[in-house]
């Protein structure tokens, strides 16, 4: 049934402006009678963040920004889905167009600019499916024009973490002016402290919520420093390495649309993503859990982000490409590369874990990539 819709849907959707095909598949994903998730082999299951988690494979924060389809998403095979970005007020976003696809490079760049239909209507939302299971994490962010953006974080912890999985704060959009600017030392100290601090606060009713934070992939490893630092010493339980770049690999096939300001995802975002998940891993020194998102799209490329020192990984622009098949062909991969590490297939739960990380070191010595 999956395999049917995608190969039906693909050629309609790349038809299509990229932004209304987006619209179009979530509306695709609310109406279509999907089968119940399919059952993962143990071995791909693991627990991170304290949580259960049936396969390592995610959507990244961007698919489902206003949490209109998380179940479809789990029924899809995804192991966990992350929602949002949700901004605390109903904002538009920036003018269309700002979604670009660089066909030949398998990218794309978005400067969509937190387009979110606000807490409230999330919210309603996540209520009604309370109890339904599964992992869905909600990613939030500030409105553009909040007088007080740190409050802002703050508040959405406090609404959504009852309904949340875990909470990812996002200061690494480029499209919001100043938004990454949450990521200097000073600011993100503060920053960390209250939300930490918010979630502490209404755990007595919401329970326990592993709060991530998303880092941009054009911070220096001097800032890089800074944050892990900082992300260690507040105590998050998490990161996710990375975000979109707004830096322009040289060898771009697509020249023209990638003058289009916004972030670039998808393949060429795939070396530097992989080496700042790396450079992440080295300093994180297996004090906390990291997510790898940043040009997944194949079961070799989703087995090295695990190894250069992802516990899960996120994919998105993949998607676009590869089409829903992509999800098989990463769990199956991972299960190939399981067997051919001679893993006993009687082992349940976090037999991944012997990759995660392994190549790290490695990555990290490499030239920078370009
Ligand atoms: C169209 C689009 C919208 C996105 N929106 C968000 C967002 O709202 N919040 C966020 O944290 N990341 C957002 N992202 C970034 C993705 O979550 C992910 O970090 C990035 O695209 C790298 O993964 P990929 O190469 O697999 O796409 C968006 C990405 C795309 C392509």
């Amino acid at each position: 049934m999956i395999g049917f819709l995608d190969r039906l849907a693909r050629p309609l959707l790349k038809a299509l402006d990229p932004e209304d095909a987006h619209g179009l598949a979530i509306k695709m994903l609310k109406f279509a009678p999907l089968p119940p998730a399919p059952h993962d082999d143990k071995r791909l299951a693991l627990r991170v963040f304290g949580l259960n988690i049936p396969n390592p494979v995610g959507i990244a924060a961007g698919f489902d920004k206003n949490a209109e389809v998380p179940d479809a998403l789990l029924r899809l095979g995804f192991g966990f889905v992350e929602v949002g970005t949700i901004t605390p007020m109903p904002q538009p976003g920036n003018p269309r167009p700002r979604l670009f696809r660089l066909d030949a490079d398998h990218g794309v760049i978005n400067r969509l600019g937190f387009n979110s239909q606000g807490a409230d209507a999330a919210l309603r939302r996540l209520a009604t499916r309370s109890g339904a299971g599964g992992v869905v994490g909600i990613n939030v962010g500030a409105n553009k024009d909040s007088a007080d953006r740190v409050a802002d974080y703050v508040q959405l912890i406090e609404r959504f973490a009852a309904v949340a999985s875990y909470v990812t704060v996002n200061i690494s959009s480029p499209n919001t002016p100043g938004l990454r600017n949450l990521q200097q030392a000073s600011v993100l100290d503060d920053l960390l402290a209250r939300v930490v601090d918010a979630r502490e606060r209404v755990a007595p009713n919401a329970g326990p919520t592993p709060v991530l934070l998303k880092i941009a992939p054009d911070l220096s490893l001097g800032d890089l420093d800074d944050v892990v630092g900082i992300a260690r010493s507040r105590r998050v339980d998490g990161m996710i390495v990375g975000n979109t770049t707004v830096a322009r690999p040289p060898n771009l096939l697509e020249n023209k649309i990638a003058k289009e300001a916004g972030g670039l995802s998808g393949r060429p975002l795939y070396p530097l993503a992989n080496r700042m998940l790396a450079e992440t891993y080295v300093r994180v020194e297996g004090v906390f859990p990291l997510i790898g998102a940043g040009g997944i799209d194949s079961g070799a490329t989703a087995l090295a982000k695990i190894r250069a020192g992802a516990s899960l990984i996120q994919v998105y622009s993949g998607l676009v490409f590869r089409g829903l098949g992509l999800i098989v062909e990463i769990k199956n991969a991972l299960l190939e590369a399981l067997e051919d590490d001679g893993q006993d297939a009687s082992k349940e739960q976090d037999t991944l874990k012997e990759f995660i990380g392994a190549d790290a070191a490695a990555v990290t010595a490499e030239p920078w990539p370009k």
